[in-house]
This record gives C-alpha cells, sequence and structure tokens, in this order.
C-alpha cells in the first residue's frame, strides 16, 4: 500500500475551502458587474453587496494562510530554492504537457519533504504572496476611495486602483481553472480532491 502523509491539518483545509467558495463568489459577481449592460447572472446592487461581502471575508481568511504559514511547518513548503529553478519548471511543464500522457513518471514526486512540485510551489507563491494581497489591497481602496491618491503618472489613482484589481482578478481565475485541471492529476484523477478534504495525501 502506498505511503500515506498527513499533508493537510485541519486549519489549512478550513482556510481552503474558505477561500475557494469566497474566490468563486468573487469571480460570478465580479465577472457580473463588468457585464452589467449585458443582461448579467446577478443584478448589478446585489452582485455589488455580495462582492464587498466575499472580498472582506476573504481578507479575514487570508490572515488563517499567514499566521499558519509563519507558524506552522507548513509554511517551510513555500520557501523556495531558486537553484537551478528554470531547468526544474521546464521539467515540470514538459511533463505536464507530454510526459503525463506517456505514462511516465513524475519529475518531482511528493514525500514528506516535497509536497509540491517545482511549478505548484511557485504558481501557489505568485497566487497566494502576490496576487490575493493586491486583490484584497486594491479592493480594500476601491471601498474606501477617498484614500487613493488623486493621480499617477498622468492617470487617476482610482482608474489604476481598478486596472491592477482586475488584473489580479483575472489571473486568480486562470489560476483556478489551472489549478483545478493540475489537481486532477494526482495518483487517480479523484485522489487530490480527497486528500484537500481528508488531510491525508498518498505520496507517488
Ligand atoms: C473549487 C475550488 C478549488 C478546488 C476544488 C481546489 C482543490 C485543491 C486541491 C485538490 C489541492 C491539493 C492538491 C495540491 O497539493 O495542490 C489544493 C491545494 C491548494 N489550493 Fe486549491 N482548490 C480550489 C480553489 C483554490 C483557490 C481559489 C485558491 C487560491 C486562490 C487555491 C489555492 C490552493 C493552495 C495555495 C493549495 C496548497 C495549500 C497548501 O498545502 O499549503 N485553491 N486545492
Amino acid at each position: 500500500m502506498a505511503e500515506k502523509i498527513y499533508f493537510y491539518p485541519i486549519w489549512l483545509r478550513l482556510w481552503h475551502v474558505i477561500n475557494a467558495v469566497f474566490c468563486i463568489l468573487l469571480i460570478i459577481t465580479g465577472v457580473s458587474m463588468q457585464y452589467a449592460f449585458a443582461n448579467p447572472i446577478v443584478s448589478f446592487e446585489k452582485a455589488v453587496s455580495i462582492h464587498n461581502f466575499s472580498g472582506i471575508a476573504l481578507t479575514i481568511n487570508y490572515t488563517i494562510f499567514l499566521l499558519g504559514n509563519i507558524f506552522t511547518p507548513n509554511g517551510n513548503y513555500y520557501r523556495i530554492k531558486l537553484k537551478k529553478m528554470r531547468k526544474k519548471l521546464w521539467k515540470q511543464l514538459m511533463y505536464y504537457s507530454i510526459g503525463v500522457f506517456k505514462n511516465e513518471k513524475a519529475p518531482y514526486p511528493i514525500n514528506a519533504e516535497r509536497k509540491f512540485n517545482p511549478l505548484q510551489q511557485i504558481s501557489y507563491i505568485v497566487v497566494m504572496y502576490m496576487a490575493i494581497p493586491i486583490l484584497f489591497i486594491t479592493g480594500w481602496a476601491l471601498l474606501f476611495p477617498e484614500f487613493i491618491l488623486k493621480g499617477l503618472l498622468g492617470f487617476s489613482g482610482i482608474f489604476l486602483t481598478a486596472q491592477f484589481h482586475v488584473l489580479m482578478g483575472f489571473l486568480v481565475t486562470i489560476f483556478l481553472i489551472v489549478h483545478l485541471y493540475v489537481s486532477t492529476m494526482g495518483t487517480k484523477p479523484i485522489s487530490n480532491f480527497k486528500s484537500i478534504v481528508t488531510g491525508w495525501q498518498e505520496a507517488h
């Protein structure tokens, strides 16, 4: 029987499920507001209230992720070693795009020391330590626009803040689609989804 590792403690699973629910709500209501002129899924007013509430909840929930990664060993999986990183990323990309279809072995199999392959590690770091913080900082700024700089380099401060907010929103949406697809590449297509519910991951 394959070795099982307890990768996802309860705080991490709780953070993840709350984060997933609010991210999905934010994406649906965000897109809905963007296309308010074209018969949106949710009315503009409802979309604004759900979006604001979800953004606040997402920010509060983020502190679980941040504190968990500061005070528990889970943070070690986010410490990146840049040595040969380009080569490692390429190897993993080749595996995802070609190797996996030829039933090759994963170049960076998971074990107790390595929870994420290099591509997962970089994408989780970029999304969790860059995109999500920029999203909620710009989101809060748009909630209180009186605190935004009047202008920068000839552009209005509110315009720039909104552009960054939307750009990061698109990035997280693309991440989510890729994240769901890549998550099907466990021992079995369902294995990783089971792990994020039970906490236990099969080493492979
Ligand atoms: C329906 C929505 C989602 C599903 C089904 C899902 C599924 C999963 C699964 C199966 C894993 C474990 C596999 C792995 O180690 O990569 C995982 C981990 C993770 N997911 Fe998601 N995810 C969802 C949404 C999100 C969103 C919206 C984000 C961030 C914006 C996110 C960020 C992460 C991170 C950072 C981890 C690694 C956590 C850790 O172990 O420290 N996920 N997710």
